[in-house]
Parts: structure tokens; C-alpha cells; sequence
């Protein structure tokens, strides 16, 4: 059985990552869509709330499954018994710093395999810091992140 991690800090996970998620159910068996608790960033969501969004945006997808870790990812992946770690490529602009990680985790783990998957074009633009923003002034962010999205983030606004 082939698995794969799609990790991330998924603040809030975005129509790009579903396209990434949806693209990696058709090649592994299984995916588990993991978000990291000692993200460096600073979030809007807590990640009981990360993981409740995405819970409900991969219902659809049968071999997926939502998770968090903490630590380095490829203990994670290691005691999952991923074959692969899933990083999504959306421009040159993250090729350097996917690389930087690929080989690093390459080097910590040689059984862990960086598979990187390139999202639709009409989201090679996106990401979750320009989608919180859009939100944080009242835009319409029905093109980048589905309902239940909008709704969390547009509470988050009110508070
Ligand atoms: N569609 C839309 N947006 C996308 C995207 C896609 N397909 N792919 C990436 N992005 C965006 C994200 O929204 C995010 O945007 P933001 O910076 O505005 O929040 C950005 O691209 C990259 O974020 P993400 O994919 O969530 O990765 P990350 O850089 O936040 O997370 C970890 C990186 C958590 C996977 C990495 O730091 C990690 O593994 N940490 C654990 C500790 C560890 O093992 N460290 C050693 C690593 S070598």
C-alpha cells in the first residue's frame, strides 16, 4: 500500500490545496493531509480549526484522511509508514525553498520520497496569506477557498 503526507500549515486550506489533495488520492492509495503544530507562521486558525476545515473539504475523497503532527516531518512520515511526502509547486518562486526542503528531509530520512505535484494554472497565484487578507477587508473569496471556508473565515472577521 502506497502512502502519502500532504503536509501544511493549511491556514486556511484554499482551492490550490484541494486541487494538490485531489490530485494525490488518483496516485496513492492512501493520503493523509497533515497539518504541522509548530508551524513557524503565525495563524489565524487554531489548528482544532484548520483540522475541522479540512475535515470537511476531503469528506468527499475516500482515501483521505486529516491529521496533525508536531516535530520533524519525517519522523511523522516514518511512523505513518508514508512512502511519500506531497509538496505542491506553484510557481519558480517555490522551487528554491522546496527544494531546500526536499533534500534536507532526503538527507534525514533516505525511505522518504518528495513528490511534488503542480496545482491547475488558475491557482498558481493563490495562498492562504492573500486569501486572509481578501477576507480581512470584505472581498468576494468565492473563486478561492469553498463555502465552509468563507464562512469560518468571514466569522473570524467579525470577531
Ligand atoms: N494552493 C494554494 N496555496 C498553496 C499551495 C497550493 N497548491 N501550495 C502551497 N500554498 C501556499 C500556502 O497557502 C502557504 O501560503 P502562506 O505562506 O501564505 O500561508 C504557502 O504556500 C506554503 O505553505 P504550506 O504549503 O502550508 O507549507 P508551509 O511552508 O507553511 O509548511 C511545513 C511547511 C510545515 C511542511 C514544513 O515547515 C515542515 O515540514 N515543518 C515541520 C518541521 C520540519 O520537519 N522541518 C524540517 C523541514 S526540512
Amino acid at each position: 500500500m502506497k502512502l502519502a503526507i500532504y503536509p501544511g500549515t493549511f491556514d486556511p486550506v484554499t482551492f490550490g490545496h484541494i486541487d494538490i489533495i485531489e490530485r494525490s488520492s488518483a496516485l496513492f492509495d492512501e493520503v493523509i493531509v497533515s497539518v504541522a503544530v509548530d508551524s513557524r507562521k503565525e495563524t489565524l486558525f487554531t489548528v482544532k480549526e484548520r483540522l475541522e476545515m479540512l475535515k470537511e473539504v476531503t469528506s468527499k475523497y475516500k482515501n483521505v484522511k486529516v491529521d496533525s503532527f508536531k516535530g520533524l516531518l519525517v519522523h511523522y512520515a516514518e511512523e505513518k509508514k508514508a512512502s511519500a511526502i506531497i509538496r505542491g509547486l506553484r510557481a519558480v518562486l517555490d522551487f528554491e525553498y522546496e527544494l531546500q526542503m526536499a533534500l534536507t528531509n532526503r538527507k534525514l530520512s533516505e525511505k522518504i520520497t518528495t513528490v511534488f505535484l503542480t496545482p491547475g494554472e488558475k491557482y498558481s497565484y493563490l495562498s492562504s496569506t492573500l486569501v486572509r487578507e481578501i477576507a480581512a477587508y470584505g472581498g468576494n473569496l468565492s473563486h478561492f477557498v469553498p463555502p465552509e471556508v468563507e464562512k469560518q473565515l468571514k466569522s473570524k472577521n467579525k470577531t
